[in-house]
């Protein structure tokens, strides 16, 4: 996928991961857009997940890279907007299968868990792979369907 607007958050124990996968964004061309935090703060991982998972939720961003030390409580946080697919990835596998197959528009890493050159092999399959669509769309449904019962739409602006 060339030239993405990608949304990119961290606490303090994704930060030093981000600053390698912003690095990484801009040599493929993407455009990464941080949503913090930043270098000095000890930071609660579920505000700058929800910061940049908002962004794509409302569109300014296609995709979103969230980083906290192991990349669960990211995925915890972000999974709460409606319409957004979070999935903690840790090897080139579980990162191609979270596109393929569950349409994942956020991608979370984590920082003391995951080697920064693993991570880029990561986030590069990421990008590369597009969902297969056919039968992972019906499951796609049914996920929408739990968020439409459950889910508030986004707050108007
Ligand atoms: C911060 O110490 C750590 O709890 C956080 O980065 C994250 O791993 C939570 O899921």
């Amino acid at each position: 996928m060339a030239n993405l607007k990608i949304a990119l958050g961290s606490d303090h124990a994704g930060y030093d991961l981000k600053k390698e996968i912003l690095s990484l964004l801009g040599e493929l061309g993407h455009e990464p857009v941080d949503f913090g935090c930043g270098p000095e703060e000890k930071a609660n991982y579920v505000l700058f997940a929800e910061k940049a998972a908002r962004a794509v939720q409302e569109g300014s961003c296609r995709l979103g890279v969230l980083i906290c030390g192991t990349g669960l409580g990211m995925a915890m946080a972000a999974n709460k907007l409606k319409g957004i697919r979070a999935t903690p990835c840790w090897d080139e596998y579980t990162a191609r299968m979270s596109r393929a197959h569950n349409n994942a528009n956020c991608l979370c890493l984590g920082g003391r868990v995951t080697p920064p050159s693993t991570a880029r092999d990561i986030v590069r399959v990421w990008l590369e792979t597009t969902f297969e669509g056919g039968r992972h769309e019906e499951r796609l449904a049914s996920l929408r369907e739990i968020e439409n019962r459950v889910c508030r739409p986004p707050d108007e602006p």
